[in-house]
């Protein structure tokens, strides 16, 4: 076998139905995308169903498959609705990615109840509401399958003030763990990523700040913003068969930016 064809083997994702949550834009997109790129058939799951839509076609266009998959991951009911009939036109949901979130920084002496809820709905619960229909297709398949999480370095870090999305992402890190050790014995793998400062959306108030720019490019040991690029083939790794073996893990993946006092 040439190295080649052994590479295409380790991380070939044929014949995989794979969920990626808010993958409208961002992080979620490069990373659906790049799945695609693998063989995966991916369901394209966000808010607006016109930007879902324009994604598959993104997908459907480079002669990849996807598929559209728009519900609010809050929404427990949608949420099982969605999941099952994906698994019912596909025959099975191999892979989901827990990317999904929203982002509200403000001091904790200004946060409001409905404020904070918010935030732990979409991160925990949403990945609580996805993670448990899509197990149980994993778990009566038999095939296995692979749960990655986004988290991210504000777990230990924060440089401006987010209680609130820390502890969310913190609540996440607990859950691979978890889940690592309640789902492994069905050949089902939970891991989590730590993204450091990514540029997206999600950070554009950031990034348009050029103190704190400067703050990235001087403070991070890489010099610069991260992307989806590199964020996207961490997760191909996590859901190939190269990393069958990997379970309980989180890779951070912050340009040094925790590794640098
Ligand atoms: N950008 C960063 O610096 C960074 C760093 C660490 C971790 N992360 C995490 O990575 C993930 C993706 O971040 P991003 O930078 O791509 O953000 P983004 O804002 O660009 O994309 C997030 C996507 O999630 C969708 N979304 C939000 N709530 C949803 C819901 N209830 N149901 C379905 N979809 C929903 C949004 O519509 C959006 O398309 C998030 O979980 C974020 O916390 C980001």
């Amino acid at each position: 076998m040439t190295i080649h064809a052994h590479l295409e083997k380790l991380f070939s994702l044929d014949g995989k139905v794979a969920v990626v949550t808010g993958s409208g834009q961002g992080l979620g997109w490069g990373i659906a995308d790049l799945l695609a790129k693998a063989g995966a058939t991916v369901a394209i799951n966000d808010l607006d169903p016109k930007t879902v839509d324009r994604r598959v076609g993104q997908i459907t266009d480079q002669g990849l498959k996807a598929t559209p998959l728009p519900f609010d991951v809050t929404d427990h009911a949608a949420a099982r609705t969605a999941i099952d009939s994906l698994a019912d036109r596909h025959g099975s949901v191999d892979i989901v990615v827990n990317n999904a979130g929203i982002q509200n920084r403000k001091p904790i002496v200004d946060y409001l109840p409905h404020e904070w809820d918010a935030l732990q709905q979409t991160h925990v619960g949403g990945t609580f509401n996805v993670t448990q229909a899509a197990a149980r297709h994993m778990i009566a398949g038999g095939r296995g399958g692979r749960i990655v999480n986004l988290g991210s370095i504000a777990t230990l870090s924060s440089r401006v003030p987010m209680a609130a999305y820390a502890a969310a992402k913190g609540a996440l890190t607990a859950v691979t763990h978890a889940l690592a050790s309640e789902l492994g014995r069905h050949g089902i793998t939970c891991n989590a990523l730590e993204p450091g400062f990514m540029a997206t959306e999600f950070t554009k108030s950031l990034t348009e700040n050029e103190e704190f720019s400067a703050f990235v490019r001087t403070r991070v040991p890489a010099g610069r913003w991260g992307t989806p690029d590199d964020i996207a083939p961490a997760v191909l790794y996590l859901t190939s068969p190269a990393a069958s073996y990997v379970n309980g893990t989180i890779l951070r993946i912050d340009g040094g930016t925790l590794s640098y006092l």
